[in-house]
């Protein structure tokens, strides 16, 4: 069975803290019970948050050798961080960028993105079905 590993950056373990308008009312234990629920049976599904830019770069490397494919929500790292960015293109297997907004009709600031064009592909603004958006493409996925 294939490995995936759901990576989630900064705030998003406030999850059901957050404007409910743009995240919807879950916390982020209730999603990774959804994503887990979906990929029964398909995926072992390993999941990580962090605050920290730099501690999300060493999971991604980790992830080089231990995982097929990423599924990542790097938060507000999305509109900043070239590290992640520089990360996730050396992870050769399916990388997806989800996010629970429509973050491209947000601010201006959110709408620059250094991670989408190192990503196969994008899922949002749809709260947390984004995230199960993935894990379905990922089962359509070689
Ligand atoms: C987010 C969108 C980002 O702009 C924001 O900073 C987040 C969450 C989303 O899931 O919609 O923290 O990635």
């Amino acid at each position: 069975m294939k490995n995936v590993l759901v990576i989630n950056g900064p705030n998003l373990n406030m999850l059901g803290k957050r404007p409910k308008e743009h995240y919807g009312t879950k916390t982020l234990d209730e999603i990774n019970e959804l994503i887990k629920k979906e990929a029964e049976g398909f995926f072992n599904v390993d999941f990580y948050q962090s605050n920290y830019e730099g501690d999300i770069v060493t999971k991604i490397q980790e992830a080089l050798f231990k995982y097929d494919a990423i599924v990542i929500n790097p938060g507000a790292y999305t509109h900043t961080s070239v590290a992640i960015h520089d990360a996730l293109e050396m992870f050769a297997g399916p990388k997806i960028e989800v996010h629970l907004s429509k973050v491209d009709e947000r601010e201006g600031f959110r709408r620059i993105n250094y991670i989408r064009d190192v990503c196969s592909a994008t899922f949002a603004g749809r709260l947390e079905l984004s995230y199960i958006d993935a894990i379905n493409y990922l089962k359509n996925t070689k």
